[in-house]
C-alpha cells in the first residue's frame, strides 16, 4: 500500500487535500493523472449503464437537499456508527473497528479493546454518532435553517422520481443513474482513499414491478461485477459477499457486496441492494406527494420496487491501481550488467490509462528530430491524450511511461526523417513496430479500442 501511495503522489495521481497546511484526514485531491483516470472510468460507466442500456437515464442532483429528505430516508435515525474514545489519548474510533472488527462492550470482554495509538484499554462507553455533515441554508445558523450535505446520491433519484418519469415518459422497468459528490463524517477515515469523508458515488436506482425484484437483483449483480472485469480488474481479486439478514440496512431486503482484495484485505468495493418500495413510500408519506406508478396494462397504481447497484469512484481508482501495480526487480530489459533497479509497471486497462500515447524524440539535441516529434505530437493531440517527453535517455523515458500505465510510446528517430515512419512500442509486450506517420491515427485508434 505504501508503494501505491508513493507512486500516486510522485506521478500526480492523488494528493492529500491541503497538504501544505498539514493535510486534512480523509480528504484527497486527484492530481492531473488521477483526474483523467476518473474521467475515463466515468465515461465508461456512462457508456455501459446509460448509453448501452435501453431504459436508464442520467441525472445530476444537488448536494444540498431539503432537511426533510433525510428524515424520510431514515438517515437522521439510522446513518450512524458507534463512537468510542480512548480515555488516555482521546483518540476516537468506530467501535466496530477495534478488537478485530468487534467492539467488545462490557465486563471482561471489554478488556480486549486496545487503543492502536497509545495501547490503553480504557475507553468511554460507545455513543451513537450520525455521519452526516451538518450545514446551514442562508445566513441564520439556527436549527430551522440546518440541513445536511448528502451522504449518498440515491435520494435525489427518489425525490425526482415523478419529474423523471413524467418528463421522459418511462415505463417499468427503468433506471435513474447518477454520479455525484457525497459527504460522510467518517469517525476513522483511512487506508488512503478507501474510506474518505468526501467522495463520488456512481449508482443506479432501477425501478421494477414488485415481484420482479429478485430477478432484476441477480441481473444487476452480474452486470456490476462484469463492469469491474471490463475495467481490467483480475477475477481472482473479486468476490461476492451476501449480507446476513440481521446486518441488512433498514431499507434493504437483500444486499450483496462485491469485494476486492485490497492490500489490507478483502473489503467492500461496491454493492447491490434490493431497497424494496421503502424510499418511494417514505417520501410519499413525508412529502404528501403521490409517488406511485400507474401501470397502464394492469390499470392500477403501486409503488415500484428498487434495485440499487452502487460503487465508490475513489475506491474503484484504488482497486484499479492496486490491481495494475507490478514491480519488476532488475527491470524488464535484460542487460549484461545486473541492476538493482526495481521497475514499476502499471498494467492499466487501455480505457482507464490517463495518458494513451507518449511522444518521444530519440535525442533532444537534434533540432530536426525535436521539430518532427512536436509536429507528430500536435497531430495526435486532438485525437488522444498525449504526453510529449524529451528529457533523459530513451530507456528512462519508457520506464517513466510504464510507471503511469501509458499503453503506447512513439519514438521519432533518424529513420523517421527519411522514411516518414515512427516506432510504436507496446507497454506490455515491449514489442516495437514501424508505422507510417500517415497511418498513425487509425493504427492507434484501433489498438486503443481493443480492450
Ligand atoms: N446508496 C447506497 C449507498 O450509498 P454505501 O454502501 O453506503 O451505499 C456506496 O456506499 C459505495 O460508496 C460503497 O460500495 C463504496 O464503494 C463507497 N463508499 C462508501 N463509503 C465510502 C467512504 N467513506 N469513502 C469512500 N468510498 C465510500
Amino acid at each position: 500500500m505504501e508503494k501505491i501511495v508513493s507512486l500516486a503522489k510522485r506521478r500526480g495521481f492523488i494528493f492529500q487535500s491541503s497538504e501544505i497546511y498539514g493535510g486534512i484526514e480523509g480528504v484527497y485531491d486527484l492530481g492531473p493523472l488521477g483526474a483523467l483516470m476518473r474521467q475515463n472510468i466515468i465515461n465508461f460507466w456512462i457508456k455501459k449503464f446509460v448509453l448501452e442500456e435501453e431504459n436508464v437515464v442520467l441525472i445530476s442532483g444537488s448536494c444540498l437537499m431539503h432537511p426533510r429528505v433525510w428524515q424520510a430516508s431514515g438517515h437522521l435515525e439510522h446513518f450512524t456508527d458507534f463512537l468510542i474514545e480512548c480515555k488516555n489519548c482521546h483518540k476516537r474510533y468506530r467501535a466496530d473497528h477495534l478488537a478485530e472488527g468487534k467492539f467488545l462492550g462490557q465486563g471482561k470482554a471489554k478488556e480486549k479493546n486496545q487503543c492502536p495509538n497509545c495501547g490503553s484499554k480504557n475507553f468511554t462507553r460507545p455513543r451513537v454518532f450520525n455521519l452526516m455533515f451538518k450545514t446551514f441554508l442562508g445566513p441564520v445558523e439556527d436549527k430551522t435553517h440546518q440541513t445536511y450535505l448528502r451522504p449518498e446520491t440515491a435520494q435525489s433519484m427518489f425525490v425526482n422520481f415523478k419529474n423523471v418519469l413524467n418528463s421522459m415518459r418511462l415505463k417499468l422497468p427503468f433506471g435513474i443513474a447518477q454520479i455525484g459528490r457525497c459527504f460522510r463524517n467518517e469517525i476513522t477515515p483511512g487506508d488512503f482513499i478507501f474510506r474518505l469523508r468526501e467522495f463520488d458515488i456512481a449508482e443506479i436506482e432501477f425501478f421494477v414491478k414488485p415481484g420482479e425484484d429478485e430477478k432484476h437483483f441477480d441481473i444487476w449483480v452480474d452486470k456490476w461485477e462484469k463492469f469491474f472485469l471490463d475495467l481490467g480488474i483480475k477475477k481472482e481479486n473479486l468476490r461476492r459477499k451476501e449480507h446476513p439478514k440481521e446486518a441488512l440496512a433498514h431499507y434493504a431486503k437483500r444486499t450483496v457486496d462485491i469485494e476486492y482484495k485490497f492490500p489490507f484485505g478483502w473489503s467492500e468495493l461496491a454493492g447491490i441492494a434490493n431497497r424494496t418500495d421503502y424510499d418511494l413510500k417514505r417520501h410519499s408519506q413525508f412529502s404528501g406527494e403521490d409517488l406511485k406508478y400507474f401501470d397502464e396494462e394492469k390499470k392500477k397504481k403501486y409503488f415500484p420496487f428498487v434495485i440499487e447497484p452502487t460503487l465508490g469512484i475513489e475506491r474503484l481508482i484504488l482497486a484499479i491501481l492496486c490491481d495494475a501495480f507490478e514491480e519488476i526487480p532488475g527491470g524488464r530489459t535484460k542487460t549484461t550488467k545486473p541492476t538493482k533497479e526495481i521497475e514499476i509497471l502499471l498494467k492499466l486497462d487501455k480505457k482507464v490509462a490517463p495518458i494513451k500515447v507518449a511522444i518521444l524524440p530519440l535525442i533532444k539535441k537534434n533540432p530536426k528530430l525535436v521539430e518532427k516529434a512536436r509536429e507528430i505530437y500536435r497531430m495526435l493531440k486532438p485525437h488522444f491524450v498525449c504526453q510529449y517527453d524529451e528529457v533523459g535517455s530513451i530507456g528512462r523515458r519508457y520506464r517513466r511511461q510504464d510507471e503511469i500505465g501509458t499503453p503506447y510510446c512513439i519514438t521519432i528517430d533518424f529513420e523517421t526523417l527519411k522514411q516518414e515512419d515512427v516506432t510504436v512500442r507496446d507497454r506490455d509486450t515491449m514489442e516495437q513496430e514501424r508505422i507510417k506517420i500517415k497511418n498513425l491515427i487509425p493504427f492507434l485508434k484501433e489498438k486503443l479500442e481493443e480492450s
